[in-house]
């Protein structure tokens, strides 16, 4: 009986909590939820997301990462990076499709494969050739984009070690 009261007194709490979610109010913090409808959800989220310029700080962390990881001989690792460093500019060209195509044709169509080939031969010659040839296709690509400025910072310095 005992137990059957308190299973009773659960539920009445549990469904009183339930219901209390329902109806919450909105707080000040909760800028989507609190958001007066789905468009304008939409909207908040689509700023906060940024545009090209969040990648591709990713990517410059990513492609550091890439010349620390072949200083280790970690080849593996550069392949990772520099996998994601794919995915980074894809995603990057959602959210700016007027990008898309110098990523494409001076980036992803063929040189990205051939620097992926280059960190897969596990190589330090091959896998160092690899990342002169990344570094040429990003700067040719700000360049190409008009940011020609990006090119003059220590990221692109990086090369292999004497
Ligand atoms: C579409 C061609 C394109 C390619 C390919 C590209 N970039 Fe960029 N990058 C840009 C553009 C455009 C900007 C400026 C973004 C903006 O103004 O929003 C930029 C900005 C940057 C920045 C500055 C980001 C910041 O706000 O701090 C870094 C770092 C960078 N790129 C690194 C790289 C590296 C490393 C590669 C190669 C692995 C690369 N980029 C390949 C177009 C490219």
């Amino acid at each position: 009986m005992k137990a059957i009261m308190l299973g009773f007194g659960l539920s009445v709490f549990l469904a009183s909590t339930v219901t209390h979610a329902d109806s919450q109010e909105k707080k000040p913090n909760d800028w989507l939820l609190g958001a007066k409808s789905d468009t304008e959800r939409f909207e908040s989220l689509q700023t906060y997301l940024r545009g090209f310029d969040q990648p591709m700080w990713e990517v410059g962390e990513r492609f550091r990462a890439i010349h620390e990881a072949l200083g280790r001989s970690n080849f593996e690792l550069a392949a990772y990076h520099w996998e994601k460093i794919r995915v980074t500019i894809k995603n990057g060209y959602l959210k700016r499709p007027a990008r898309r195509a110098n990523s494409d044709a001076i980036l992803l169509n063929a040189t990205w494969g051939d620097v992926n080939e280059a960190f897969g031969s596990k190589n330090a010659e091959q896998a160092w050739a690899g990342f002169e040839k990344a570094k040429t296709a990003c700067m040719a690509c700000h360049a190409a984009e008009s940011v020609p400025f990006m090119n003059n910072q220590a990221l692109f310095d990086l090369s292999k070690p004497d």
